[in-house]
This record gives C-alpha cells, structure tokens and sequence, in this order.
C-alpha cells in the first residue's frame, strides 16, 4: 500500500553501527521521516542509539522489530555479508527495504532479493546514496543530453587506509576492498557507460588478513570504450574521478566523487561548458531517504534513480572480478 500523503513515514533501522548514524544524521533534516524504531543485536546498544539519534523504539532483535507493524521501511545497515539474510527476513516480514551497498555479496543473491521483492510488491532499494545526489544527477542529466559529446573513456579510483581490526579486514563479514570500495568505480562506470561492458578485465591481490587489497579493473565496452577502475585498502585516502566525452571533460580530482557537491565540465581548452552547485542539507544521506519516501508515497516498488536491474548488473561485473581473482568467500553457497 503506498504510505499516506500526510503521515510521516516510519523508518525501522536493522544494525546500531557507523553508517546508521550517519543516515540518522542526514535524516534529523527531513520533516516527514520518523525515526521511529532502532533493532541491534543488544538491547543495550539499541536503547543508547536510539537516545543519541531520536528514535522512539528500541529493539534488542532485528526479528523483534519485524513484528512491529507501525514500521513502513527498515534501512538495512549491516556488514554486506549479512545482507541478504536481513533483507529476506524483511521482505518475508512484509516490509519495505533500503538496503547499504554492496547489496549482497554476489548477484545471485541481488536477483533472489530483486525477485522477491518484485513478487511480494514490496519497495526496495540498494542505499546507492551517490545516486540521489544533486550532482551526481546533473553529471548524469549533462552526459545524456550530449553535453560531453559521446562519452569515450573514465578514470575511476578509491583507496582508503582502514584502520586496523577494521570489518574490511575481516574476511566473514565480506570484507575487502572490492564489494565496499570498488562498488563506488563500478556504479558510476555503469551510470555514465552503460551497465553491460563487453568484457570485464581485472587483477586482485589478496592481502594478509585474505581479502582483496587492491583490484584493478578493465571495463571495455563496444567501439573502443572503457572505465580503467581500482580500489584499495591499505593505502592512504586517493580518490578521483575523470569522465572523457569527445567534446569535454569532467574531473573530480583528489576528492571524493561520489559525495561531491560542484562539477564543472570543461572543453579541451578548458573552457567551462557548465557548473553546478549542489549542496547537502545535511550530510548527503538524506536524499537516498527523500527518495525512497517519494516512492513509497507514489506507491512505487522501485527507484527510477536506483535501478534494480543496474544494481544486479554492478553485482555481476564485481562477481566477475572476484571470478577472475578466485576468490570466494567461505560462506558464499549462493
Ligand atoms: N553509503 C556509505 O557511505 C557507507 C559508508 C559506510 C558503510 N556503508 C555500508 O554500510 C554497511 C555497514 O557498514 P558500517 O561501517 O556501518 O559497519 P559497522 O559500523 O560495523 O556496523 C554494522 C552493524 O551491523 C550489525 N551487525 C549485524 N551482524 C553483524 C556481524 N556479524 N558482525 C558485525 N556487525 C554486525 C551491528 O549492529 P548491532 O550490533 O547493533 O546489531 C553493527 O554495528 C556496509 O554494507 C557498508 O558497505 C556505506
């Protein structure tokens, strides 16, 4: 049922950890989100999230809050290795879902979800926060009105130094550097190349605590057309992005592409074709959740701005490189 106009629309978060406080901090903006109920493995912890972020209800289970009937969406914010049993366990609970990135660990777990979501008619939605932003939208609204001509080529990397003991290195909960950071280079590839490379070439090495560390990643697509990728861990923060039409660029040099909030397309004598400004009401957070209650109260299933399809096709290419790599997680049966 879509949610009604006037209400506000209750939001169940399933995990107390970093980046649920972050979304709660973006949420703390939007007037028509309730933060309504917090479910963590302990009770203790719940109840200590819930006083610092404003929730109503705290819940000392995830299934506990599944039977809670007042919750419209739950936010699914768990180590990726988890998600897919969260997210089934909330769609069989009848519950609509925004789930963080990556959305599972590999894509035949994403089209399990994405089917059975679509099956039961409930919204869902991988947490592909970039995706919602004003920038992100108007690079994407540039590039398809031609504003960079025809888009030949992108430079896509993201290394970040985490510190030790952090869930990247520990391989039972998926970690490694590819499903967390080299998800940013592949959705974006997608986004601006299309989400079907013709061929997927990628070298990975796998670090001491037996995860990826670095992936480089090859993205060739018809005509020539390419997304030189990579990802690291264990390296200090480098990140950048560079997107190459045959009329122009766009570069997001030493900051943080997914999360920017100006671009400016330049021709090739530097001459600006365009600029945008488009600033967080709060820490960016809040548009992935302005989005998902814009479809729930037009009683959608799913986000034209995060596509499913597009989201099971990321999962693929990243399946691809850890194929290419050998390397599979030991809990991985689907
Ligand atoms: N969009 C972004 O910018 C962004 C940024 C960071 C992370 N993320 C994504 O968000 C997800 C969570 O990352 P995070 O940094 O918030 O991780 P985190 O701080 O470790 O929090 C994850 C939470 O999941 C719960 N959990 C459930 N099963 C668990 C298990 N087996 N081991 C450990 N914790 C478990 C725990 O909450 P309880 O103990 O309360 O149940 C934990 O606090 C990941 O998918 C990550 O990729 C996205």
């Amino acid at each position: 049922m879509a949610a009604k106009m006037n209400q506000k629309i209750r939001w169940g978060y399933m995990g107390a950890g970093r980046i649920a406080g972050w979304f709660a901090t973006g949420m703390s903006v939007l007037e028509d989100a309730e933060r309504y109920a917090i479910a963590s493995r302990t009770m203790e912890k719940a109840e200590k999230f819930a006083k610092e972020y404003g929730f109503t209800n705290a819940y000392g289970s995830y299934e506990e809050m599944l039977l809670d009937p007042d919750v419209d969406i739950v936010y699914v914010a768990t180590p990726v290795a988890e998600h897919y049993r969260c997210v089934k366990m909330c769609l069989e609970a009848g519950k609509n879902v925004l789930c963080e990135k990556a959305l599972t660990v590999n894509a035949a777990q994403a089209k399990e979800l994405v089917d059975m979501a679509r099956e039961k008619n409930l919204f869902f939605m991988e947490a592909a926060w970039s995706k919602c932003h004003p920038v992100f939208l108007k690079v994407k609204e540039w590039i398809d009105s031609g504003l960079l001509g025809e888009i030949q080529g992108m430079d896509v990397r993201f290394y970040t130094l985490a510190g030790e003991g952090h869930r990247l290195y520990k391989r039972e909960l998926a970690g490694g550097a590819l499903l967390d950071l080299g998800f940013y280079p592949v959705m974006y590839a997608c986004a601006f190349l299309g989400k079907t490379p013709k061929q997927v070439l990628s070298h990975t090495i796998i670090g001491e605590k037996n995860v990826d560390y670095l992936d480089s990643i090859i993205l060739e697509y018809e005509g020539g057309k390419f997304a030189h990728l990579s990802c690291g861990l264990g390296s200090e923060k480098m990140v950048s992005a560079y997107i190459l039409g045959t009329k122009g660029r766009i570069a997001f040099q030493d900051e943080f592409f997914f999360q920017a909030t100006k671009a400016t397309a330049y021709d090739f004598d530097n001459h600006v074709l365009a600029t945008f400004e488009g600033p967080f009401l709060k820490n960016g957070y809040e548009f992935e959740a302005m989005e998902a209650m814009e479809c729930l109260r037009a009683g959608k299933k799913e986000s034209e701005k995060v596509p499913l399809d597009e989201t099971v096709a990321i999962m693929k290419i990243l399946d691809t490189c850890r194929g290419n790599a050998g390397f599979k997680y030991d809990f991985e049966e689907i």
